[in-house]
């Protein structure tokens, strides 16, 4: 059996959730949604937040003898990764889409884990012409073969609302319509987060069912 090292949390114990931003460019936009999700979610008693960027796990393409479902990681940023995915009880991905997919730096940090994912919750906050849309359903679909459970509604910064945020500067905070969908998507997230967390403390993950 692989362990996914978070065997769960007891009921009084606060949940962790990974805020991961996405992309890694030197002019990333992804920083202020992380932020404003961080601030929305630290609000909450019952989680504990914490940003994680994929710039502080700069690894290579794909280069292992198979996915650590099988076969533990030789390099070393690799271990490290998969040792900061298992510290959380679930994740939400703030995502930009790159030619209406995932941005590959994401999708091979995803790769880079397995038991690490498993039965935990996955939300998504998109941004682009159509807030992401497209990457965050091929999301979804990567998500079933990491053994997570997406949530139903995810946050979307799009259009008009995105290029204001984006090239005018304006607060995301001022979108309010965003604030009703962000609190809906963090309620399924905590809601699985602790459903899923007391099923991995009765029985912990094997990474083969
Ligand atoms: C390589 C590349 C491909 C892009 N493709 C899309 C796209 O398919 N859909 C979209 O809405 N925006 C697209 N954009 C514009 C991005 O939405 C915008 O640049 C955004 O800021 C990128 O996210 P980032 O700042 O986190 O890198 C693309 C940008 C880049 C650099």
């Amino acid at each position: 059996m692989v362990s996914n090292g978070n065997p769960g949390r007891s009921a009084m114990a606060k949940l962790k959730i990974g805020i991961i931003i996405s992309t890694t460019r030197a002019a990333r936009f992804g920083d202020r949604p992380a932020k404003w999700i961080k601030d929305m979610a630290s609000r909450r008693e019952n989680l504990e937040v914490e940003i994680l960027d994929l710039r502080d796990y700069p690894m290579p393409f794909f280069d292992e003898v198979a996915s650590n479902a099988s076969v533990p990681s030789q390099n070393e940023v690799a271990q490290r990764w998969q040792k900061k995915v298992a510290e959380f009880d679930g994740y939400i991905f703030v995502t930009a889409e790159y030619n209406r997919g995932v941005p590959a730096v994401l999708k091979n940090a995803l790769d880079y884990a397995y038991p690490e994912w498993n039965k935990k919750p996955a939300a998504f906050i998109g941004y682009g012409s159509v807030g992401a849309a497209r990457a965050i359903e091929q999301l979804r679909l990567v998500a079933v073969e990491l053994q997570m459970a997406p949530t139903r509604t995810g946050v979307h910064i799009q259009g008009a609302d995105f290029l204001a945020a984006w090239k005018g500067g304006k607060e995301i905070a001022k979108l309010t319509y965003l604030q009703q969908n962000a609190n809906d998507m963090l309620d399924q997230l905590v809601w699985w987060a602790s459903a899923l967390s007391a099923a991995r403390e009765r029985s912990p993950v094997s990474a083969i069912l």
